[in-house]
């Protein structure tokens, strides 16, 4: 399945099934399950308390909420999901994301969820990610981004952070600090969406991976913004 306005690693399934069945390979490392939900994830994310960080909901907490009809319809949804993906091998967490800027990591180049990179492991998976509330992820087609130690001017920063030559242990710094998972976009790029509600499976890197990684980034919001629930794996 095929949607207009998506660059060519996307592909599309319709159910949960074909999507922990689709295996990466060519140029496709991104696959959706296209889904429309019902249930009021809004009123989960409202009755949820403040918090200052990224906080992972324990599925405890979730059963415990206090939640109108349509609230439980989609905490239904949530409990789903988690034991589709854990069925997987996987740990799916929930994570409530405050709005607001977010925490940068110190350093010359930004190297934290809402700059784009790709997730990277030392075994062969694949991430999950789902939005339910407030403004969705988003990837970017492998030809318009360009790893940071492959921009010169991000080279150039980093390589004057390190205070060495561009040499083994330079390179080796790189890969160490995750810089070389962290891209850069080019003019024009074609960014896409993951959209509320969807079910994506993205490649990862890892040793022997079969094709280029998803790069994909956290949206920045606004602190007025309504906060992100997320499943992540
Ligand atoms: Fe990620």
């Amino acid at each position: 399945m095929a949607l207009n306005g998506y660059p060519p690693n996307v592909a599309f399934v319709d159910n949960f099934e074909s999507l922990a069945a689709y295996e990466f390979g060519g140029e496709i490392n991104a696959v959706c399950w296209i889904r429309e939900l019902t249930g009021d994830f809004g009123e989960i994310e409202r009755v949820l308390p403040p918090v200052e960080d990224i906080t992972s909901i324990d599925r405890e907490d979730l059963a415990a909420l206090a939640l109108r009809a349509a609230g439980r319809l989609a905490r239904d949804t949530l409990t789903g999901d988690l034991e589709s993906v854990s069925n997987q091998g996987l740990q799916p967490s929930l994570d409530l994301v405050p709005s607001g800027p977010g925490r940068r990591n110190p350093g010359p180049v930004r190297t934290d969820v809402a700059d784009w990179h790709a997730d990277s492991a030392n075994a062969p998976t694949d991430t999950y990610l789902c939005t339910y509330t407030g403004a969705s992820s988003q990837g970017i087609a492998p030809q318009d981004a360009v790893a940071r130690p492959d921009d010169p001017p991000s080279r150039a920063q980093l390589l004057q952070f390190y205070g060495g030559n561009d040499d083994e242990g330079f390179r080796t710094f790189l890969s160490e600090q995750f810089y070389d998972l962290h891209y850069v976009e080019k003019a024009n790029a074609r960014i896409f969406e993951f959209k509320q509600a969807h079910l994506w499976k993205i490649a990862t890197k890892y040793p022997g991976c079969p094709g280029p990684p998803c790069i994909h980034r956290a949206p920045t919001t606004s602190p007025a913004a309504p906060r992100r629930l997320l499943l992540i794996s």
